[in-house]
Parts: structure tokens; C-alpha cells; sequence
């Protein structure tokens, strides 16, 4: 039943109009994992590698993504990946708000298929984003990385961990040893939590 409705929303995206950036795209990125995950991750948009093959994080930040997760012993297939907007910006700039806007609904229809425990918003829009969706007060990344924030009364199981966006690392080395150590702190509160991730299901 959610297969064929992650099919279904997968299918919208790729024929999507809703926005400018549908002109310029090879394909649409709707993102990939296992449905429900207890993990979801969300980048910002698609890059050049993403828009040529449809995948999300296949390109240098999606190396430093699978390497972090690989120190806690995931593996990209267990966890759910999207970004933000679903459609490549040109030039990779910053996606605008009403690009934004038209595509916020896939991304709440994903989480609501998906179910997860924690959501790990990567950079600082994707943080912003989700920070105003459960109306909370918005916390600069630098100041908010690396802390579990609930998601409000009303989604007491829902848990958001802020990390920065791996593609800064590449832009920031010093930001390396930063979101390696929060990506431990990940690591030890996906064991506090229990939480069941694909690989170990099986
Ligand atoms: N950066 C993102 O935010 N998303 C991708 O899919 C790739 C790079």
C-alpha cells in the first residue's frame, strides 16, 4: 500500500511543473530509501550528478554522506535520502522560496509515508525549513548542529538532529572533525532510541 504510494508520488515528481526549476532539469531527484525509515535525511537540491542520473547524493557530498554513515555502521540503503526541492537549480544556486514552496508538499508526503524517528536536516535551509514546519523558532546551524530538538507536543515520537550539509565539508575542511563528531552522536542516539534500521530488520 505505501509502495505503490511512494510510486505514485515518485511518478508526480518526475512530471512535475510546479515550478521554474521542472524547465531546466534532466530528471527530477524524488529521493530514495526504505518506506517506513527511522532515519531521513534531507539535503538542499539536486547537483549536476543527481540531475543526470535521478538519484539523490551521488555526487561529491553523497561520498561524504555514505563515508559519515559508514562510521556508524549505516549504510546509505538504510536510511531515506531527499532534498528539499526536487529539481536541479541551474548553476547549483540557492533554491528560491517559491521553488521552495511548490515543492514542500512532496517532501511532507514523503515524512508522512516514511514515518521516521529522526529527521536530519543537512545545511542551513533544510534546518530552517524544517524548524518552521513544526513552528519552531528558527536556530542558526551553527549554533543548532549536533542537538535533538523535538518536534513539538502534538509529534512527541518525531525528533529533529540538525547536522551541516556534507557538501560544506568539501567547501570548509574545518568543518570536517564537526559534523564527524555529530554524526557519533548520531550514532549513539540511533542505540539510546533502539531504532530499527533496514539492514538490521532483515
Ligand atoms: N546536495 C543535496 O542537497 N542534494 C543532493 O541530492 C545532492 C547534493
Amino acid at each position: 500500500m505505501k509502495q505503490e504510494a511512494v510510486r505514485n508520488l515518485n511518478r508526480d515528481i518526475a512530471i512535475c511543473t510546479r515550478c521554474r526549476l521542472s524547465l531546466t532539469r534532466t530528471n527530477a531527484v524524488p529521493g530514495e530509501g526504505p518506506v517506513p525509515s527511522a532515519l531521513f535525511f534531507i539535503g538542499e537540491a539536486p547537483g549536476r550528478n543527481e540531475d543526470l542520473t535521478g538519484r539523490p547524493f551521488v555526487g561529491r557530498a553523497g561520498h561524504v554522506l555514505e563515508t559519515l554513515l559508514a562510521t556508524i555502521g549505516l549504510q546509505r540503503s538504510s536510511v531515506f535520502i531527499t532534498s528539499i526541492v526536487k529539481c536541479r537549480p541551474p548553476e547549483n544556486r540557492i533554491p528560491r522560496k517559491d521553488e521552495i514552496a511548490a515543492c514542500g508538499g512532496y517532501l511532507q508526503t514523503q515524512i508522512h509515508l516514511t514515518a521516521p524517528t529522526l529527521l536530519v536536516p543537512m545545511g542551513r535551509l533544510a534546518s530552517e525549513l524544517v524548524f518552521s514546519h513544526f513552528g519552531l523558532p528558527n536556530i542558526p546551524i551553527g549554533r543548532i548542529h549536533g542537538q535533538l530538538v523535538y518536534a513539538g507536543k502534538s509529534c512527541r515520537d518525531l525528533a529533529i538532529f540538525p547536522v551541516y550539509h556534507p557538501a560544506a565539508v568539501t567547501h570548509n575542511p574545518p568543518l570536517k572533525g564537526t559534523i564527524f563528531e555529530d554524526f557519533q552522536a548520531l550514532g549513539r542516539l540511533i542505540e539510546e532510541k533502539g531504532l530499527k534500521l533496514r539492514d538490521e530488520q532483515e
